[in-house]
């Protein structure tokens, strides 16, 4: 058997990269190279082990053209390894018949709770991205990759906030002799060109404020296109995100967004004079609305039920709507939100951010789904353009329009203009 020897360039910082670390956490600006050496890393290992499985993860997999399957498979071209593995689909197969090994493409949003179990036996996991992963993700994925010998978990991020699930989880990790952390920029990546370091170097004096988050890896302050970041951090500032004890003997008031692949979410608030608290707030997808039934039932939160609009829509195949079904499991105290517009939504759910207190612990991860709403610039038109809501964020929006009666609502009218000209009411 030939014996192949392969010896890639890396930057220095990336000798550090072995598996007998645990966990690797490698964050930092755009353009350190943290993709690329974890991706010549990935491919190292894949060559030299025998039935190495490597799971390439994301918070949200679009489709494969959203994955890492195109760094792996520029690495192995590189490498002179094309002819050893094959692409499937979101795999790449090493191609020798002894050989099990294999790179997976896959995004936590197509995994149910049960599904993740496909992934044991993966010995590798690279969540790229990672500034986006939710805490539901980290908790179970870990106990499914760590339960193999020699398990190697990775993550590579941009910061954003200090408070994401990736920073908490690296904090609580860091320290530990099989936990490696590094904070890696432009300046420690040997492949750049000066054309592009000299790209840097002007984005660096055109927009300084943009820079030490781009650039250097430092959490964002600038809040481009994030509705409720900053007052967040201004409610946390005025002490607003705490310990909010409830209070007995006031109503409870829960508002709900409804998904199945999306979460379902719900905010449990009340109001005490002119103070609201909101006290809890659950987020999950794939699970049935008995599941939220119970969660209510089980913390005595039944008493106003807030429902979106379409929560009384009769679907085929549906046994009643769902105002119904949460009636027969007996939350009968609904109320069905007439549609409002996104927009007044914003404008209220704001203005709810601005005065109300949140339990820090309990409404954690509603809060990390507000903070990371946001609009998207779009490159060619240079206009802000809304991308797909977060999950916890259309819940808040109703909640602040229960609480604001005298929230605008939305008449839809439709009308049809005919060849000739003239407009038919439908
Ligand atoms: N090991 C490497 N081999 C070849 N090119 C690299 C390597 N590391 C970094 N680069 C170059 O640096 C650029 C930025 O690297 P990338 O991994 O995309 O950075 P990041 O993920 O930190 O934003 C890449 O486009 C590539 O040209
Ligand atoms: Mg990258």
């Amino acid at each position: 058997m030939p014996e192949i020897t392969i010896s890639n360039e890396c930057s220095e910082w990336a000798l550090a990269l072995d598996p007998k670390y645990k966990y690797i956490f490698i964050k930092g600006g755009r353009m350190s190279g943290k993709s690329h050496e974890i991706a010549s890393y990935l491919t190292e290992r894949s060559i030299t082990e025998l039935n190495l499985k490597v799971v390439c993860l994301r918070e949200i997999q679009k489709s494969i053209k959203h994955s890492s399957k195109q760094i792996i498979e520029q690495k192995i071209k590189d490498g002179g390894l094309a002819q050893y593995y094959k692409s499937v689909d979101s795999e790449i197969r090493k191609l020798h018949p002894k050989d099990d090994g294999l790179f997976l493409f896959q995004g936590m949003n197509d995994l149910t709770a049960d599904n993740v179990k496909s992934l044991e036996g993966f010995k590798v996991s690279w969540f790229e991205e990672a500034q986006n992963i939710s805490r539901k993700s980290l908790k179970t994925l870990k106990p499914t990759i760590m339960r193999i010998d020699g398990a190697q978990m990775i993550f590579t991020w941009n910061p954003k906030f200090p408070d994401d699930p990736i920073e908490e989880f690296c904090n609580e990790m860091r320290g530990e002799d099989d936990v490696l952390v590094i904070h890696v920029n432009y300046d420690e990546n040997a492949f750049l060109g000066e054309g592009i370091i000299n790209e840097i170097e002007r984005d660096k004096r055109k927009f300084p404020d943009d820079f030490e988050h781009i650039y250097l890896g430092q959490y964002d302050t600038s809040f481009h296109g994030h509705y409720y970041a900053k007052l967040l951090d201004e409610a946390a500032a005025d002490g607003r995100i705490s310990k909010v004890q409830r209070k007995t003997g006031v109503d409870i008031i829960t508002a709900w967004d409804l998904g199945r692949a999306d979460s379902t979410c719900i905010w449990v608030a009340q109001v005490i004079g002119k103070e609201v608290r909101i006290i809890d707030y659950i987020g999950e997808s794939f699970k049935d609305l008995d599941y939220f039934a119970d969660w209510i039932k089980q913390n005595n939160y039944n008493g106003l039920i807030g429902l979106p609009h379409d929560a009384a829509h009769k679907r085929l195949g549906m046994k009643g709507s769902i105002e119904d079904q949460l009636k027969q499991m007996g939350l009968t105290n609904t109320r069905v939100l007439p549609a409002y517009s996104v927009d007044a939504g914003r404008r209220l759910a704001k203005t709810l951010i601005k005065e109300a207190w949140f339990d820090k612990e309990k409404t954690k991860d509603g809060i990390t789904a507000l903070r990371h709403e946001r609009a998207e610039k779009d490159e060619k038109t240079g206009k802000w353009k809304e991308i797909h809501e977060q999950d916890g964020a259309a819940a808040f929006r109703y909640l602040a329009h229960y609480l604001d009666k005298k929230a605008p609502a939305q008449r839809s009218v439709s009308f049809r203009i005919e060849p000739q000209g003239s407009y038919m009411g439908l």
